[in-house]
């Protein structure tokens, strides 16, 4: 949900601009020290069901806390964003989100959601357009964390981002900053409502990141299967193992992917060496304080104005307004 990259089955095959990025970013993050890979490369179309699975996880509360907060406080929202709202939502994943909010608008006047999937994004859309009929839904085929242009404002209209799920906190800060200055630019005249992850006891983060049933790590190691399928690598899924924790001083948890064995892998004609234990670094999840979070916002030019938690303050929405 509201994962950045979603791609649908045909894309995974056809698209070659995607692959060359893939096969680049990976030949570049497994070639540096340490090794890296960008998490964006997590969401084709097995990793958007195994994430689908991990929103559903009983350790796993980001997804049913931000709902239940956004059924509780849904009319707060809508009173605080006003009439005729044009909601622009930095991907497309949450239909059951973006629902709640739009039952609770007044008269909310369109929706344009953003995606890199098409396919994906015209099953949203469709969706939303036989619910709402008098909503203009407007996709926006774009990856959001990249330069993109939004179709003219829609006359009488404000804009308002939504930007639920915590995706946020898989920004580096930097990234975050540049992010949040792109929409506070983009909803200039609006605000933005925004799903923010809370710092809390480690040992519910690691839960969460480390479940039970095993969702988590096969969604760490399905970029090795990806580059397999799709890079034609020889990545033995075995020879690596998940590995979550939380650095309290970076705030964040951090995904690696440890290989178990001195084990060179093939992709793309090169050869890669990985040492018994060396880690690649796959995923940051920032987690902030509500004081942090708001910081950050000033910082990209919005005016932190409201924020709300569950009561055992796992998990904000706040409500930005462009400075
Ligand atoms: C998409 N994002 C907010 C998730 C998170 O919690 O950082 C991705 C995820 N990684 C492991 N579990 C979920």
């Amino acid at each position: 949900m509201n994962a950045p990259n979603r791609r649908s089955p045909s894309e995974a095959l056809t698209s070659t601009a995607a692959n060359g990025d893939f096969a680049r970013a990976l030949l570049a993050g497994l070639k540096a020290t340490p090794k890296s890979l960008p998490c964006k490369f997590f969401y084709d179309e097995a990793g958007s069901v195994l994430f689908d699975r991990i929103c559903e996880l009983p350790e796993y509360y980001p997804t049913r806390t931000e709902l239940a907060l956004l059924e509780a406080r849904a009319s707060e929202f809508a009173r605080l964003i006003g009439p005729d709202a044009e909601l622009v939502e930095f991907g497309a994943g949450a239909v059951r989100k973006v629902r709640l909010l739009l039952d609770a608008l007044d008269r909310p006047h369109g929706y344009l959601p953003i995606d890199i999937s098409g396919d994906y994004l015209q099953g949203v859309a469709d969706k939303l357009d036989a619910d709402y009929p008098s909503l203009r839904v407007r996709p926006v085929v774009a990856d959001y964390t990249k330069p993109f242009a939004l179709p003219a404002k829609s006359p009488g209209a404000r804009r308002v981002g939504f930007f639920p799920g915590s995706t946020i906190g898989n920004f580096q800060r930097a990234d975050a900053i540049a992010f949040l200055r792109m929409a506070a630019d983009k909803l200039a005249g609006g605000g933005l409502l925004i799903g923010v992850d809370l710092v809390k006891d480690p040992a519910i983060l690691h839960a969460a990141y480390n479940d039970a049933a095993g969702v988590t790590a096969a969604f760490n190691k399905n970029i090795l299967a990806r580059a397999n399928t799709e890079l034609g690598a020889d990545f033995d899924l075995d020879g690596f193992a998940h590995h979550a924790f939380y650095d309290p001083r970076a705030q964040r948890i951090e995904m690696h992917l440890v290989s178990l064995a001195r084990q060179r892998v093939h992709l793309l004609g090169q050869e890669i060496l990985f040492a018994e234990g060396e880690t690649t670094h796959t995923e940051d999840s920032h987690k902030y304080t509500l004081d942090g979070f708001r910081a950050l916002a000033s910082e990209a030019g919005f005016t932190p104005r409201a924020a709300w938690t569950d009561p055992d303050r796992l998990f904000s929405i706040h409500w930005l307004e462009v400075t």
